[in-house]
């Protein structure tokens, strides 16, 4: 099958490709930096010609609301239209738990991109992940200042960032259908953004500290568990101390 990833390059895009190219798939990848973008719509139709699925895993350059909300709105746009105009029959986009529970920030951006996506003529299966284990790490390099780590409190329920890669595959290659056009994955277990964070500079050495800050992003609504599954969403492992072991 000849499948599209938008955002090929990025961490979830480049897992996924891997995986489908694993699967035999013929991949067609599109990034900027493969001379396709999204926004501009630049080299577009000429890389879903043929292409049965999309799969969408690109991100903003931006996290503030205006700046993410056009980059996905925009995005979500041009490959419904590029996309039915050269007969695609999926798109698959990649969102996150709990968007529909937050009124402002990122999280409000995806909701919009969802919105846009599901209203265009190409049927479109969402993809809920929570956040991946990888988080811990991006967090570490994004709250840092010196030998301290800032990271925010955030009740989530990790997943590898591979697990969501292969359930990305199986949505847009229909091994994985069933009702209803939005999905969720998560991994088995709660855990605390900190405490992984904690964990991860522990076993690294780096940096000597992380401290816990209040949640940027409408902290009642993370508090109240908005980032965890809900029933019957797809639980993936491993768990974060086994992924930790493994790769920390
Ligand atoms: N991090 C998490 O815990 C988490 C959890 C759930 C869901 N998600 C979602 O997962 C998605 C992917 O995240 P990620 O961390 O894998 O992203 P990433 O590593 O930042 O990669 C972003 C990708 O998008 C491409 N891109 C950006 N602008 C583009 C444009 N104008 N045209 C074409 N391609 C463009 C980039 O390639 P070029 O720069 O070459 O264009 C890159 O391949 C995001 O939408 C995020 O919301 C993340």
């Amino acid at each position: 099958m000849k499948i599209a990833v938008a955002g090929a390059t990025g961490l979830v895009g480049r897992l996924l490709v891997g995986v489908l190219e694993a699967e035999g798939h013929e991949v067609v990848a599109i990034s900027r930096s493969a001379g396709v973008d999204v926004i501009t719509g630049e080299g577009l139709a000429e890389a879903l010609a043929g292409v049965e699925s999309v799969v969408d895993v690109t991100n903003a350059d931006g996290i503030d609301e205006e700046s993410a909300t056009r980059f996905f709105t925009t995005a979500a746009r041009n490959l419904q239209e590029a996309g039915a105009e050269a007969g695609v029959r999926r798109l698959v986009v990649l969102s996150i738990i709990g968007v529909d529970r937050f009124s402002a920030g990122y999280m409000a951006a995806k909701a919009a991109q969802e919105r846009i996506a599901l209203a265009g003529s190409v049927p479109v299966s969402v993809l809920r992940a929570a956040q991946f284990h990888e988080f811990a790490g991006q967090w570490l390099a994004w709250g840092r200042q010196g030998e301290v780590s800032r990271v925010p409190y955030t009740r989530t329920q990790p997943v590898a960032a591979v697990a969501v890669a292969r359930t990305l595959a199986d949505l847009a290659t229909g091994k994985v259908a069933g009702e209803g056009p939005i999905w969720e994955i998560a991994g088995p277990r709660e855990e605390e953004l900190v405490d992984m964070a904690t964990r991860l500079a522990a076993r690294r050495g780096d940096p000597e500290r992380v401290e816990g800050t209040e949640s940027a992003t409408e902290p009642e609504v993370v508090k109240a568990g908005a980032f965890l599954a809900g029933p019957g969403a797809i639980i993936a492992g491993p768990t974060f101390h086994d992924w930790l072991e493994a790769t920390g």
